[in-house]
Formats: C-alpha cells, structure tokens, sequence
C-alpha cells in the first residue's frame, strides 16, 4: 500500500488525477471502477478539466441503491451523469451501473460480473471508504470473497447518508455493490478519504488486522493500493511521519 498524505483534498485529489490521467493516455481503453459520494465529486472535476480521450473507455460503478428511480436526484445513476458523464466523451454503451430496478435483482448482480469479465477486468478502481470501513456497500462482516450482490445499508451508513436525502429514513435500505473479492480483482485500487471523520476507518484499514469488521483492511492483501489522503483523514495513523518519509523520498523514476 502506498500511503499518500496531502494538505488538503484539493492537492491529494491532484494526484489521484494524475493517476488516472496517466493510466487513460497509456491504455486509451482502460476499464475504470468508479464510485460516488462526496469523496471523489472533486476529482471527477479535475479528470473533465483534463479533456481526456474517453471514447474508448469502459466503466463500471461499485454500486446503486435498490427501488430508487434511475431518474431520481440521488441515485448514482443521475451522480454520475451529472458529475462525469455528461461532461465527457465516454460512448454510452460502455458506461455500466447496476441497475437497482432489475427484476431479477440476483441474475442482475451475475451479469454485472461477467460484463466486467468481458471486458477484460477493471484495471483501477476508484473507492471512497465509509466511516464504518465499508468499500463500495461492502458493510463491515461482509465476506472477504464476496462477489456483486444485494446488501443491506449499516444504520451508521444511513446517517451518514441522509444529507444527500434531507432524512435518515428517506435513505433506500438496500443496495447493490460490487463485492470485495470483485474490488480486489481490480488491477489498481485509488482509494480516497479526506476529513476527521475518515481517520479512524482509513487507521483501521492501513494499519489495523484484515478484518470483515473493516472491509476496506482486505486491501493489504492486494498488491497495488494507493491511498490518496488529506492531513485530517490521517489523523490516527501511527506511521504517518513514515509515509511522508517514503513519498518525499521517491526515486525520480517512479512517478507516481
Ligand atoms: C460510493 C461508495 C461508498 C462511498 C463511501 C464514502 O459509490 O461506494 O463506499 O465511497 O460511502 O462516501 P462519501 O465519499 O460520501 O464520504
């Protein structure tokens, strides 16, 4: 894992952007994994502000919630079109967000996983952590092998959620997600988090034991993980002053 800690979300999202950027320009048909929620709004910015070439490009989203219309302001359908989407020259059939209106929500879920197959697998995928350590929905006890399916939304992660939705009650209980063992078949894993709210989910999973109890702590198992922090998500890592060390100390031919 590399641990990358920034002043601020505007310069640690800089540099997830140059990472994807960069990846875009040497593989013009790049499979990307992208996510919603507040963490990554700023970088989707930055990523249209680049005028990248995404006509080649195939994406798949982590996730969406189950029974919201795809229409409705807060489904991730909608996130994504007015964030990214539209904004960009990606070819509409190869944008790919599970369908949480599907009649056969379980079918829906095998499909999604071998789309992604067919299309060669994700070669990064981009993930925000939840304060309870969840990646994509993948809730704490989630299994570490799980794959695309239904799950249901932690209390805590509805709290979290309802102020995109003006109530915790009005937040959709169940969701589709990518599973973990999907998330680590991704080539590359960019996993951002900013804010004190963060520190203790993002300490857990850097630093603490694998455990379901923190899905995102499954990430020291995978080989190429890069987490893009600012100073307060950081708050609790006891090596902090060792990951600043390594980054102010990279070998010029390492990039990035
Ligand atoms: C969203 C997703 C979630 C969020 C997480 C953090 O597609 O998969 O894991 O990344 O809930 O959300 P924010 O960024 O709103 O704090």
């Amino acid at each position: 894992m590399e641990i990358i800690i920034q002043p601020t979300p505007e310069s640690a999202t800089d540099i997830a952007a140059r990472i994807i950027a960069r990846l875009l320009r040497e593989k013009p048909d790049a499979v990307l994994g992208l996510a919603t929620g507040s963490t990554p709004l700023l970088l989707y910015k930055k990523l249209i502000a680049m005028n990248l070439d995404w006509s080649r490009v195939t994406t798949f989203n982590l996730d969406e919630y189950i029974g919201l219309p795809r229409e409705h302001p807060q489904s991730y359908h909608s996130f994504m079109w007015e964030n990214l989407f539209q904004h960009v020259n990606l070819t509409k059939e190869n944008i790919h967000i599970p369908d949480g209106n599907a009649n056969d929500i379980p079918r829906f879920c095998s499909e999604y996983e071998a789309q992604i197959k067919a299309a060669g697998g994700i070669d990064l995928q981009v993930l925000g952590i939840g304060t309870d350590g969840h990646i994509g929905f993948n809730e704490p006890t989630s299994s570490l092998a799980s794959r695309t399916r239904i799950k249901t939304l932690t209390r805590q992660t509805c709290k979290d959620n309802a102020r995109f939705f003006g109530s915790e009650e009005a937040v959709p209980k169940h969701v589709i997600t990518m599973g973990i063992g999907t998330i680590m078949e991704a080539r590359q894993n960019l996993l951002l988090a900013f804010g004190t709210n963060k520190a203790q989910a993002v300490a857990e999973a850097v630093e603490g034991p694998i455990t379901s109890i923190n899905p995102a702590s499954i990430l020291q198992m995978h080989p190429v993980v890069k987490v893009c922090l600012d100073d307060p998500a950081a708050n609790d890592l006891q090596r902090a002053d060792y990951y600043r060390w390594v980054y102010a100390n990279k070998p010029a031919w390492q990039t990035l």
